[in-house]
């Protein structure tokens, strides 16, 4: 991954995802190298269901998620979800740029608001939503990620993990029967996310994926 110095967010910048060029415009994440487990764990699923399949990719950013998928499998359909009107703009621009304006729709708002009448009909949600707890964030061991992305990016509320808890409760009420949800997580966060998807009792028995050093970071689970 290509890393730079950018004063404020009005920069632009291409990284590399998955082998896929991204253009990084404005205050949004740039994808991460850690971030590309998430995305081999989701094309996994993807030859899983096979198939035509309904995708989404919940706090899309770039687009990454969602471009990765895309062009993994012409039959898959993804809607890119984001709240800041920077990563929804990146985001279009992207999908337009790359040529997946067919397979690829962005709509913005709060989680699952924009999907509003898809209920039980996807097949597959992919998430890399924001995990840093507040008070790291905003004036703890993190503040320095403040100085070039935005905080939206990061900010995972009071103890780091109020997206996952959403992401788990809602996402099941999208998913079909036998569908698939898979994100990422901080480091330290297996076991709270274990709880919330034991608690949710909407999933069957958790996957965990570890990076490089034997750390959990990716989980997924099927909907029951
Ligand atoms: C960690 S970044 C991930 C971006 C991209 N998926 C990636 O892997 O690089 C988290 C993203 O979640 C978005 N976000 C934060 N809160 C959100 C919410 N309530 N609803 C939708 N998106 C949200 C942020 O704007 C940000 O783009």
């Amino acid at each position: 991954m290509q890393l730079c110095t950018i004063a404020g967010h009005s920069h632009r910048t291409r990284v590399q995802f998955l082998g896929i060029e991204i253009e990084i415009q404005g205050a949004v994440l740039r994808p991460r190298k850690e971030t590309e487990l998430l995305g081999r764990v989701a094309k996994g699923l993807l030859d899983e269901i096979g198939g035509d399949t309904i995708c989404v990719d919940m706090c899309c950013g770039s687009g990454n998620l969602a471009l990765a998928l895309a062009r993994h499998s012409a039959d898959a359909r993804v809607m890119a979800c984001d709240l800041t009107d920077d990563a929804v703009q990146n985001a279009r621009h992207n999908v337009t740029q790359l040529s997946y304006h067919e397979q690829i729709t962005v709509m913005q708002g709060d989680l699952f608001h924009p999907l509003t009448g898809l209920e039980g009909g996807v097949d597959l949600i992919v998430s890399n939503p924001p995990y840093i707890s507040t008070s790291r964030l905003l004036c703890g061991d993190r503040s320095h990620l403040l100085r070039e992305e935005p905080r939206e990016a990061f900010d995972g509320g009071p103890y780091g993990i109020t997206l996952h808890t959403r992401l788990i409760s809602e996402g099941a009420g999208y998913l079909k029967t036998g569908g698939w949800l898979a994100f990422e997580f901080g480091l330290g966060q297996d076991r709270q996310v274990g709880a919330l998807l034991k608690r949710a009792r909407a999933y069957e028995e958790p996957i965990w994926y570890t990076n490089e050093a034997g750390e959990n970071r990716v989980v997924c689970a099927r909907k029951r």
